[in-house]
């Protein structure tokens, strides 16, 4: 199995348990922060989510958007978001790194806790799937983790390119090997390169979000 088809199965099988990770009680303050301010970035426009997992974050913007295409490469959290996502939605099964053009394009994009999974040789292939689907002007929010001791599960490892490595475990006792990056702002900056105008990088005390538009022809 290669590593993104683990990374989707990994993700397959925590589906159930995955919003747990909204209740370490240490990142409240910060959730609710990115809960009031993320909807307003996205008023009024056609949006695409990248791996919007259970629809947590898309339960907030698809209120305030015209339109929003939620997709994952996983069907089972889709599953869930479709029970809890209302409003002007689509749930689509569709991998980030081959984003078809029958989506449509889009004037706004979104991907929560997703760059973090992208292996660093794989961030340029992922922005130029992403940018396919964008129309000239487009607003594109990345939100992650920052690496917090005693919040984040450790490090276990780092391979040659620099991607980092954890050791997660799920409810039934398994154990996945899972690329988790914490990028800084520079690595964003030189992520969006040709692709966006200079970013705008924030943190809170357990996340990061980088924002920026993809420039008018
Ligand atoms: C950390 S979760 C983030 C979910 C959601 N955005 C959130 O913030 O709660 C990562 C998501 O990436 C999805 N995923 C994994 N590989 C993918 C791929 N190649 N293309 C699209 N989504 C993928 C997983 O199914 C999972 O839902």
């Amino acid at each position: 199995m290669s590593e993104a088809e683990g990374l989707r199965e990994y993700y397959a099988q925590r589906a159930n348990e995955y919003d747990r990770i909204y209740q370490k009680p240490e990142r409240q303050a910060d959730l609710r922060q990115l809960e009031t301010w993320l909807p307003g970035q996205f008023g009024g426009r056609h949006v695409l989510e990248i791996a919007g997992g259970t629809g947590y974050w898309s339960q907030f913007i698809a209120p305030a958007c015209a339109s929003l295409t939620l997709t994952d490469g996983t069907l089972e959290p889709l599953e869930i978001a479709r029970n809890r996502v209302f409003g002007r939605v689509v749930f689509l099964q569709a991998d980030a790194y081959a984003l078809s053009p029958d989506l449509g394009s889009f004037d706004a994009a979104f991907a929560g806790f997703w760059i973090s999974h992208v292996p660093i040789e794989r961030r340029h292939d992922f922005m130029v799937s992403l940018h396919a689907r964008l129309r000239p002007d487009a607003v594109v929010v990345f939100m992650d983790n920052r690496y917090v001791a005693g919040s984040s599960t450790p490090i276990a490892e780092t391979d040659a390119a620099g991607n980092t490595y954890q050791i997660r475990v799920l409810e039934d006792g398994s154990r996945h090997r899972i690329l988790k990056n914490f990028p800084d702002e520079a690595q964003m900056q030189a992520m969006i390169g040709e692709f966006g105008e200079e970013g705008v990088w924030r943190e809170t005390e357990y996340f990061w979000t980088f924002q920026y538009r993809n420039p008018c022809p």
